[in-house]
């Protein structure tokens, strides 16, 4: 093996691992993979272990198993822009990341009217699968309803009311794999309408 298909067969390796998914044998990349435990046995054979996932399904072209939502966010300069109001609602519903950024920001700003106590908003950065217990541990800490040093929380914009704004910047190399990643309000009641998708692509 060359060094050059050493990296090729690493780079396969990495993507595979990091959607998580049982590997496919992958139909569309031209590399000569000598990776034999890709290859699902004949169904005669005896050999498989008896785990062996032979009905695995084909990765499907985009992994986006989760809603992308309907209303995108403008992106400029690495950058988006997201207004909420008093009807605890976010004007997006999913932001697309340019995979080009090297850092994303984003503005959010609170175009409503009533306290943060009342109607507060922010944008919590996250996995998917963090989102409802970020909530959770934040729902008692006031005002930031983020329990502090939290880890699984990738960037978070402060709590405002009406009338306020904040930004949040990140690393946009954080959320190119290991998603589905979210974006959120972490206020009391608020994450069932104010969330959307963040995908890189
Ligand atoms: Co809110």
């Amino acid at each position: 093996m060359t060094p050059r298909h050493l990296l090729l067969a690493g780079a396969i390796a990495l993507a595979l691992s990091a959607c998580g998914k049982s590997p496919a044998p992958a139909t569309e990349t031209p590399a000569p993979t000598p990776a034999p435990t890709e290859q699902a046995a004949p169904a005669d054979t005896e050999a498989a272990a008896t785990e062996s996932p032979v009905e695995a399904t084909p990765v499907e072209a985009a992994p986006a198993a989760t809603a992308t939502g309907s209303k995108p966010a403008i992106v400029a300069n690495c950058a988006a822009t997201i207004e909420s109001n008093d009807a605890m609602q976010y004007n997006a519903d999913s932001i697309t990341v340019p995979a080009s950024c090297n850092t994303f920001t984003i503005h959010l700003k609170h175009v409503g009217q009533m306290p943060v106590a009342a109607m507060g908003h922010n944008i919590v950065v996250a996995k998917e699968a963090d989102m409802r217990a970020i909530a959770a541990d934040g729902m008692t800490v006031t005002p930031e309803h983020l329990k502090a040093g939290d880890e699984r929380v990738i960037a978070h914009t402060a709590m405002i009311g009406g009338g306020g704004t904040s930004s949040l910047s990140f690393d946009v190399a954080l959320i190119k794999d290991g998603g589905p990643y979210r974006f959120f309000c972490s206020f009391p009641g608020h994450l069932a309408l104010m969330q959307g998708s963040l995908q890189v692509q």
